[in-house]
């Protein structure tokens, strides 16, 4: 299966930024052994969906509302976002979580609302540094997953440690193999063969200097960028060290 390499501009970027990295993407694209999908905050998905027609690089939104309209101001529902064009949505970011007080089961039915309304979600778990540190990484992780995802899940998980979040610091190579291969696990076993093929990706303080390293872990499916996907020549760097698919 192809890597995918999800960009996630988080609340940052303009329309310039979004026709400057479409123009220098969508020529790259082709040559690339990864899918692309880029996650601009809402007011330039239609845009950069119709600058990117014609390439194979996805868009999606950044969260979306559990219900499909209604009286919830400043929400998004997510048909609204596949009608401006995306086909992804990121669920359940830390950020999200933090700033939002997003829960499991608000996570868990914006999962089952994205996947009405034809998206494929991304949702998103994570310990934070004191869990880590008292070596609850994994049980909460597990807990996170069987929570946050619909009976009727299909879609991409991104695994993300909040501690490595913007700081600059990753997991060792053991440390997210052993994490992926236990969520690996927890898919298989309540999703059966289906499990066995959702996407794993891996996110937190992804660079160009670490990408091949980590894009080359078993059961890392690719990854989730924030900061290094705001430059073009370095989100590019990234999407070329993606481990080519198994033939
Ligand atoms: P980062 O963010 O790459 O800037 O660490 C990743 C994310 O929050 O998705």
């Amino acid at each position: 299966m192809r890597q995918i390499i999800v960009g996630n501009w988080k609340m940052n970027g303009t329309a310039r930024l979004a026709a400057g990295q479409a123009e220098i993407l969508r020529e790259a694209a082709p040559g690339l052994v990864c899918d692309l999908v880029l996650c601009p905050p809402a007011t330039l998905i239609a845009a950069l969906v119709a600058r990117l027609a014609g390439s194979a690089i996805g868009v999606g939104g950044q969260d979306c509302h559990s219900a499909a309209s209604g009286a919830h101001t400043g929400d998004i529902a997510a048909g609204m976002l596949a009608e401006a064009g995306a086909r992804y949505v990121i669920l359940g970011h830390s950020e999200r979580r933090a700033d939002h007080g997003e829960t499991d089961a608000m996570v868990r039915a914006k999962a089952a609302a994205a996947r009405a309304a034809g998206l494929t979600p991304i949702v998103c778990v994570g310990e934070n540094e004191a869990e880590q540190l008292a070596g609850r990484a994994e049980a909460v992780v597990v807990g996170q997953l069987a929570a946050s995802l619909p009976e009727d899940f299909s879609g991409t998980i991104a695994y993300e440690p909040i501690w490595a979040i913007g700081t600059g610091r990753t997991p060792t190579p053991e440390d997210v193999i052993a994490m992926h291969r236990a969520i690996r696990a927890c898919l298989a076993e309540r999703f059966g063969v289906a499990g066995r093929a959702f996407p794993i990706l891996y996110g937190g303080s992804v660079k160009a200097a670490n990408a091949r390293e980590i894009l080359a872990l078993p059961e890392v499916g690719g990854a989730l960028v924030g900061g290094a996907s705001l430059d073009p020549a370095e989100f590019l760097a990234i999407a070329r060290a993606a481990r080519p698919p198994d033939r």
